[in-house]
């Protein structure tokens, strides 16, 4: 698997039919690193590039659009998986510098999947949903444009309360 797509097509996409084509590609990526090992390094190293720019764009773009009081317990609860799944990454990280083994990536790569099933199964009928009725033609056209376009600047990591 190469890099995600960044073609044309983007631009007669809605945001959240963007969005849930980087759930399933992150997946993807995973699923074929867990079934390959480590010759599927390098999918899984764009997988979690993927899904770090992904988490980036919900919590700087998207979230803050959705200002309904009724999506504030579900926002908070993707705030708080969107750390734990970067705390795993950070381990996916350490593992592939120190070169761990394969048996261990494997299986910090079925974890990641396994909080993505979690957390996806959640956002996508509960926050996309919502998004996809209340965004403004314009807010969900300019969506769209980022989604395609923007880069996490360095350094960046998901909220904290603390
Ligand atoms: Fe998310
Ligand atoms: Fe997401």
């Amino acid at each position: 698997m190469n890099e995600a797509p960044r073609d044309t097509t983007l631009a007669a996409t809605t945001p959240m039919e963007a969005l849930e084509r980087e759930h399933q590609e992150v997946d993807a990526g995973l699923e074929y690193f867990v079934a390959h090992g480590i010759a599927g390094a390098p999918q899984l190293r764009t997988a979690l590039a993927a899904l770090r720019r992904h988490i980036f764009v919900e919590e700087e773009c998207l979230f803050p659009m959705l200002q309904d009081p009724a999506l504030r317990m579900p926002l908070f609860v993707m705030l708080t998986e969107h750390r734990d799944l970067w705390r795993t990454m950070e381990e996916i990280d350490a593992a592939l510098d120190g070169e761990g083994s394969s048996d261990r990536l494997q299986a910090l790569g079925r974890t990641l999947l396994a909080q993505l099933d979690r957390h996806n199964s959640k956002e996508e009928p509960i926050i996309y949903a919502h998004a996809a009725t209340s965004l403004p033609p314009e807010a969900a056209a300019s969506l769209t444009e980022t989604i395609a376009t923007i880069e996490v600047p360095a350094g960046w990591s998901p909220a904290t309360d603390d």
